[in-house]
């Protein structure tokens, strides 16, 4: 705990006598980082413009950036907000899972207005981690919970990673171990009949097509698609720079491997997403390996390439963005 902390934070297992003293903490609109199965997420009270603030505040997160609203079953989130006939395609088949449906807000939405950064929109997730639901049942209404790292740096996948981020900045941190997927939802907006890729996540685009029947179109090829103004270039980034696509590894650098492409080159540390060259273990392992090789002290992390099918598609996104120029 640090001293002149803001919120003396407590890190305890995920048990039920600590998820009920959670849940009263966000009832009186305190922040609670929460395990998911995509990454760690710092929740807050959907309903409450001062609890989203709170988020706000302890990120450092630009206030134009709209969080995601979590429910704790696919008939609650539904009521916020308005799903047509491919949402509620997508819903049936993903949720509980990692999938965040954008759609427009229902007359009447309870979630916070400043938490959807003033949009029409509201971005909707029933996460499928059972911890994550029982927090959310315990307080009795939706939580809004954006990724629970300081703004424009690398995603938590464990309760260690929070605390390194935050600590003094929330109140507890339920622990329930690593992320089993480790790369955030995949976000779809599903707006006038259109569905649109808006983040390339843990559910992969063929996963999707497959549902839908069709191909799904990228956010940039569909002007009137809403923008998900959190996809910042410069985003998921180490404070080493990241140099992508590598073939070798140069002088003083760290080495994110995958395949052991890069193994035969000395590095000033080195670790393999997947020696095996399988996608799900790789996802499952990238922000904590960014955040390892970060702390090696290394001044570039060399990063081999990786296939962009299925999951390859996600992964590079984050680490395109984390090696984009830093305009933090
Ligand atoms: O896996 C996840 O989705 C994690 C866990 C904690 O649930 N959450 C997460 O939240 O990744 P965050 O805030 O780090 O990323 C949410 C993204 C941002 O890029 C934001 O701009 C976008 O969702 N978003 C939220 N509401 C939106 C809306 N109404 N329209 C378009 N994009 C939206
Ligand atoms: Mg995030």
């Amino acid at each position: 705990m640090s001293e002149n902390a803001e919120r003396p934070t407590r890190l305890v297992p995920a048990t039920p006598d600590n998820i009920a003293a959670a849940a009263r903490c966000l009832r009186e609109g305190g922040l609670v980082a929460m395990p998911t199965e995509t990454v760690y997420g710092l929740a807050a009270l959907a309903t409450s413009d001062a609890a989203a603030a709170s988020i706000y505040a302890a990120k450092g997160r630009p206030s134009f950036n709209p969080l995601i609203a979590h429910f704790a079953c696919g008939d609650d989130a539904a009521r916020e907000a308005v799903l047509d006939d491919n949402a509620k395609l997508l819903a049936a088949a993903f949720w509980p899972g990692p999938l965040t449906i954008v759609a427009p807000a229902a007359p009447g939405c309870r979630v916070s207005l400043l938490a959807r950064a003033g949009l029409d929109t509201l971005a909707l997730r029933v996460p499928g981690h059972d911890i994550a639901r029982a927090l959310i049942e315990a307080v009795g209404a939706p939580l809004v919970a954006p990724s629970a790292n300081r703004s424009g740096r690398v995603s938590p996948t464990t309760a260690a990673h929070v605390l390194a981020d935050l600590d003094g900045r929330v109140d507890w941190i339920l622990d329930a171990g690593a992320s089993p997927h480790g790369l955030e939802s995949t976000i779809v907006g599903c707006i006038d009949g259109e569905v649109t890729l808006l983040r390339p996540g843990a559910i992969v685009r063929e996963s999707l097509e497959a549902v839908l029947g069709r191909p799904i179109a990228q956010a940039a090829d569909n002007p009137t698609a809403p923008a998900a103004p959190g996809m910042l270039a410069s985003h998921y980034a180490p404070r080493a720079a990241v140099r992508l696509n590598a073939t070798e590894v140069r002088a003083n650098e760290a080495a994110l491997d995958f395949g052991g492409a890069l193994a035969g080159f000395p590095a000033k540390a080195r670790l393999d997403l997947s020696p095996s060259r399988d996608l799900a273990e790789a996802a499952a392992h990238l922000f904590a390996y960014l955040r390892e090789l970060d702390a090696s002290g290394a001044k570039t992390i060399a990063v081999a390439s990786i296939p962009e099918r299925g999951l390859g598609e996600g992964i590079n996104d984050r680490l395109r963005r984390a090696a984009a120029p830093r305009v933090l």
